[in-house]
């Protein structure tokens, strides 16, 4: 069987392993330079940094044996923030017994190792997923055309699965009905590291929803002191077209407002908007198949809107795929 998986996120990695390691020949196209999604780290003069996700939990039994697998194997490691929240009556620590994992040296660094040495083809965005007399054929945004394949397995955010799955209407309908929200993502960087015991702040109110210190992080070396804060799905609404240097600025000013120490001009910042964030619920589909054309789609959407949700996802697509041949 040969199978094209678009989208190289957690989601269709999870699927292409499983695939693969069922003996089936795979082939993966992504429009982004490399793998990963949003769970994908983002090079920078300040060094790598994770905008996207930010840690993951393990609470599926499945979930949890793979992560101890890819923890043997280095790929990622256990966080221990000293957590905090920020509500009404200001900052205050909120230290939990979750176990959060995230990938090392950098989040992308699952990813990769997930990707291994699997045929993959980056830079490519497919515009169309149709199928002939026997065959499924991708045609990608410069006009390219890349097949036959036998299966299809669409891996992306549903928005943009839903054109994809045209072949398969009511495929198509269901990823049309989800609703996915957005993130503003900045991060700051300073000389000097800020004087605060916060890790992580979970933000219950106001513009931001998020904020964490890069270096509390297991394997993260920087000369500069970085933060990724993260705008709750409101605030990012609200302002999804103001400018990258706007979203900075008051994001960074949110911040220090609730800090609770002086923050200096940063050195670095950079702003990313990630349109389609996360679903605005969870579902319970795990994946969706048309068994009879041989077209699949799964992601975070199909499932809990996390990286566990998106890599169980993965696996189901892969399940039922295999189950049918
Ligand atoms: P994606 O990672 O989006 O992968 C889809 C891939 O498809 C992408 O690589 C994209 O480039 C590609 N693609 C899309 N369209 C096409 C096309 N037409 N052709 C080719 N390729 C295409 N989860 C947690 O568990 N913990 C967190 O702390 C957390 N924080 C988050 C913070 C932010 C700001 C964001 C944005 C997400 C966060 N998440 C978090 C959610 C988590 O990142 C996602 O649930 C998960 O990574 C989704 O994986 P996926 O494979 O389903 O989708
Ligand atoms: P989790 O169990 O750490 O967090 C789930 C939610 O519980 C948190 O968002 C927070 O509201 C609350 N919470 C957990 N621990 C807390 C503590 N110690 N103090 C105060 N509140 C606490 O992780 P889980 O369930 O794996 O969720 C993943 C995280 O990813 C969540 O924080 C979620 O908001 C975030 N996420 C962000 C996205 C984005 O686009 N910004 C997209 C998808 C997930």
């Amino acid at each position: 069987m040969s199978i094209a998986i678009i989208g190289a996120g957690i989601a269709g990695l999870s699927a292409a392993r499983e695939l693969a390691d069922a003996g089936q020949s795979v082939q993966l196209f992504d429009k982004s330079r490399g793998s990963g999604g949003r769970m994908a780290s983002k090079r920078s003069e300040a060094g790598s940094l994770d905008l996207g996700a930010q840690y993951f939990t393990a609470r599926d039994r499945r979930f949890a044996a793979a992560v101890h697998h890819w923890q043997n194997l280095g790929w990622v490691a256990e966080w221990l923030p000293r957590l905090y929240q920020a509500d009404q009556h200001g900052l205050s620590p909120s230290l939990d017994e979750q176990q959060r994992w995230i990938g090392t040296p950098r989040m992308s660094a699952l990813t990769r190792g997930l990707l291994g040495e699997l045929p993959a083809t980056f830079g490519c965005r497919i515009t169309e997923v149709f199928r002939g007399e026997q065959h499924w054929s991708l045609l990608d945004a410069d006009g390219g055309s890349h097949g036959p394949f036998d299966q299809v397995v669409v891996a992306t955010p549903a928005p943009q699965a839903s054109t994809l799955l045209s072949s398969a209407p009511t495929l198509a309908a269901i990823a049309a009905g989800v609703l996915m929200e957005p993130t503003w993502a900045v991060a700051l960087g300073f000389d000097e590291p800020l004087d605060s015991e916060v890790d992580g702040c979970f933000v219950k109110e106001g513009a931001l929803s998020w904020f964490a210190r890069n270096r509390s992080k297991p394997g993260r070396e920087q000369a500069l002191d970085t933060w990724a804060l993260h705008a709750s799905s409101a605030w990012s609404r609200r302002n999804l077209d103001l400018s990258k240097d706007q979203v900075a600025e008051q994001l960074r000013g949110a911040f220090a407002e609730l800090i609770g120490c002086p923050v200096p001009a940063a050195r670095f910042s950079l702003a990313h908007r990630w349109l389609y964030a996360r679903p605005a619920q969870s579902h319970e589909w795990s994946a969706l198949a048309d068994t009879d054309l041989g077209l699949y789609a799964c992601g975070d959407w199909c499932l809990s809107g996390r990286v566990e949700g998106a890599w169980l996802s993965g696996q189901e697509a892969a399940r039922r795929l295999l189950d049918n041949l």
